[in-house]
């Protein structure tokens, strides 16, 4: 079994992904989006080293909210303490390696093991032993509680979006996004309330999420957003109207002055307030943006859209994706028809995926195509365009140096 990604993947194919002129490399074999092998290799080199989103902090809006998820194969636990601080913590008894929380809760004072009754607080700390030593004071705790209390995994929130890195050796948060902070530091993001969630799976692998970070498609793709090719770039002059970066562990879209607006649907609603700034910036701002490896965050006039995408297996991704507006427009009766028009151009207006509206479903139907013809022998000659796929190249090298690092 290959313990880098460049023996999985063979020198050959590395020279072909990294060669200096974008049209003349190639990418990535078909074979690292459908080997068990490679997702393993990804599971174990690359998202533990990483902050790998997994959740929104608003998924545990009040003290005692719990939710069990599994990251890279491991059982953990997101829960808002009884002081208010989210946490992750492993999802493993202390006494004899049980799941301690099964499903998403509300309103908790404590955790307790279900297998002999071993009580935790929400913030993990051992609370209770009962009968360890045979007697009924359940709270005298005879084990070490110090030493013994759930173990946390190392966390962070930034603008709702849960992040967790399991090695607990990557740099700090901060310095991981650090480029996505600086452009939206304008913005008060954190103060945007929750309008909306939503969880589905689809059948692609997780990195063609990543790879769909160009505009090259979306005039092929996302009809009655992006209608002609002259929204994306002067024809005359190959201009681009989107600045298509890619920083670190982050990847931006920043549309120019130069771009006129995309087409949107008309919204008979009242126009939704804009998401609050807390100083003036005059320059253009990321509009879809991605934190590597695996959380997008995506922000317009009037709502903030983060997602996180968790691959499940080789050929399915599960995504979480949630919509956020300002403060007094994310519930309630005023807004809602503004809402539903976001939420529309989103998720198309049966948010069933099964009609292919909205950009999202757009998107994956198209991650879904790929992944199939991943299965055919003659997949492994993936092209670049030097114009528009400088991202798709950068994230598929990124990958391979992650692993590798
Ligand atoms: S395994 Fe949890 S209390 Fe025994």
């Amino acid at each position: 079994m290959a313990q880098t990604a460049r023996e999985f993947i063979g020198e050959r194919a590395i020279e072909a992904l990294r060669r200096p002129a974008l049209d003349e490399a190639r990418g990535l074999p078909a074979a690292l989006y459908t080997s068990h092998e490679f997702f393993d290799l990804e599971q174990h080199r690359l998202f533990p080293r990483t902050w790998t989103g997994i959740a929104f902090d608003t998924d545990v809006p009040a003290p005692g909210d719990a939710v069990p998820l599994t990251v890279c194969g491991l059982p953990v636990i997101l829960v808002r303490d009884r002081g208010g601080e989210v946490r992750v913590l492993h999802n493993v008894c202390r006494h004899r390696a049980t799941i301690v929380l099964e499903r998403p809760a509300r309103g908790l004072s404590t955790f307790k093991c279900p297998y002999h009754g071993w009580v935790y607080g929400t913030d993990g700390s051992l609370k209770a032993t009962p009968f360890w030593d045979g007697t009924a004071d359940s709270h005298k705790c005879p084990v070490d509680a110090a030493g013994n209390g759930l173990v946390p995994v190392r966390s962070g929130v930034w603008n709702h979006v849960v992040f967790v890195n399991l090695d607990g050796r990557a740099e700090p948060l901060e310095t991981w996004l650090a480029p996505m902070a600086v452009e939206l530091d304008h913005l008060d993001v954190q103060g945007l309330e929750i309008g909306h969630r939503l969880d589905w799976t689809f059948k692609a692998n997780w990195k063609l999420v990543m790879e769909n970070w160009e505009v090259y498609h979306h005039v092929w793709v996302h009809e009655g957003v992006f209608d002609k090719m002259s929204d994306e770039v002067d024809p005359a002059t190959g201009e681009i109207y989107t600045d298509m970066i890619a920083d670190g562990n982050v990847m931006m879209l920043r549309y120019t002055k130069n771009r006129p607006p995309p087409a949107l649907r008309s919204v008979n609603g009242p126009e939704l307030p804009p998401v609050p700034v807390r100083y003036e910036k005059t320059e253009p701002t990321g509009a879809a943006n991605a934190v590597l490896p695996n959380t997008t965050v995506t922000i317009g006039a009037a709502a903030y859209a983060p997602a996180i995408y968790v691959p499940i297996a080789p050929g399915l991704t599960e995504a979480r994706m949630a919509w956020y507006f300002a403060s007094g427009a994310a519930t309630g009766e005023t807004f809602e028809t503004s809402r539903e028009a976001v939420l529309d151009r989103w998720l198309g207006p049966t948010r069933s995926f099964g009609d292919r509206q909205g950009i999202r479903p757009q998107d994956h139907r198209c991650m879904e195509l790929q992944q199939a013809a991943r299965s055919s022998l003659v997949a492994d000659d993936v092209k670049f365009s030097a114009t528009w796929e400088a991202n798709v190249r950068y994230f598929q090298d990124w990958v391979v140096t992650r692993i590798d690092a």
